[in-house]
């Protein structure tokens, strides 16, 4: 009879090769995806207080400029790049008088930071007619004498023109809801809604078929 040394076969752990690999690639994987999970987040970028460089976009023309982080689109606009068409009156986002577009969305300029609107297409009332050759919302509002002080006036301008764009041939109630964000203190508004009226007679006919995106 032959005795052996050897401890039991069934009672060592077997453990391959392979499987020992797994383990060990697996538990270093886990390792580290909880270093990844406990990884501080990358430092968020501080812009400031000082000026900060900047290019708009301004009726297409590339503006550099350097201001401060908490400068909004319309002080940059008026005090720095001279464009003072967007008149600053309520600056709290109520009257429209600051109204601009960008990429052709009328927008409150008082209410948007300027390094906000780096990047994006800005229309100001300066860049959609001159003097020389109004545009027809520009020519309109001259016709009818849609103005008193005039300081509400780019602002109508500016989304009456974002409103023929969408919806050509507005009807009246579409032409007050596309100005509802627009006040006027004089109370032009009867002359204001006339000549959007006027303007959209002069506007292209929307292609048969196509629909308006207000409905
Ligand atoms: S000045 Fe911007 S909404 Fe009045
Ligand atoms: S014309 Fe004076 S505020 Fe509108």
């Amino acid at each position: 009879m032959v005795h052996s040394s050897a401890p039991d076969d069934d009672a060592t752990p077997k453990v391959s090769r392979r499987l020992f690999l797994k383990s060990a690639g697996a538990s270093a994987a886990a390792t580290s995806l909880t270093s990844l999970a406990n990884a501080a987040p990358p430092a968020p970028v501080v812009l400031g207080p000082g000026p900060v460089p900047l290019s708009l976009k301004i009726n297409g023309t590339l503006h550099k400029l350097e201001v401060e982080p908490r400068v909004t689109l319309l002080r940059a606009l008026r005090n720095q790049l001279d464009l003072t068409g967007a008149k600053e009156v309520c600056d709290r986002g109520a009257c429209g008088a600051c109204t601009v577009l960008l990429d052709g969305r009328p927008v409150n300029a008082c209410l948007l930071l300027a390094i906000d609107a780096e990047g994006h297409e800005i229309t100001t009332v300066e860049g959609l007619g001159t003097p020389e050759a109004l545009s027809p919302v520009q020519a309109a509002f001259v016709e009818c004498d849609a103005l008193q002080c005039g300081f509400c006036t780019p602002g109508f301008v500016v989304s009456a023109t974002a409103l023929l764009k969408q919806v050509p041939r507005p009807s009246l109630d579409q032409i007050k809801a596309g100005l509802a964000g627009n006040l006027c203190r004089c109370g032009t508004y009867g002359r204001v809604f006339e000549a959007v009226q006027k303007a959209a007679a002069h506007t292209p006919q929307p292609r048969p078929g196509a629909t308006s995106p207000r409905g």
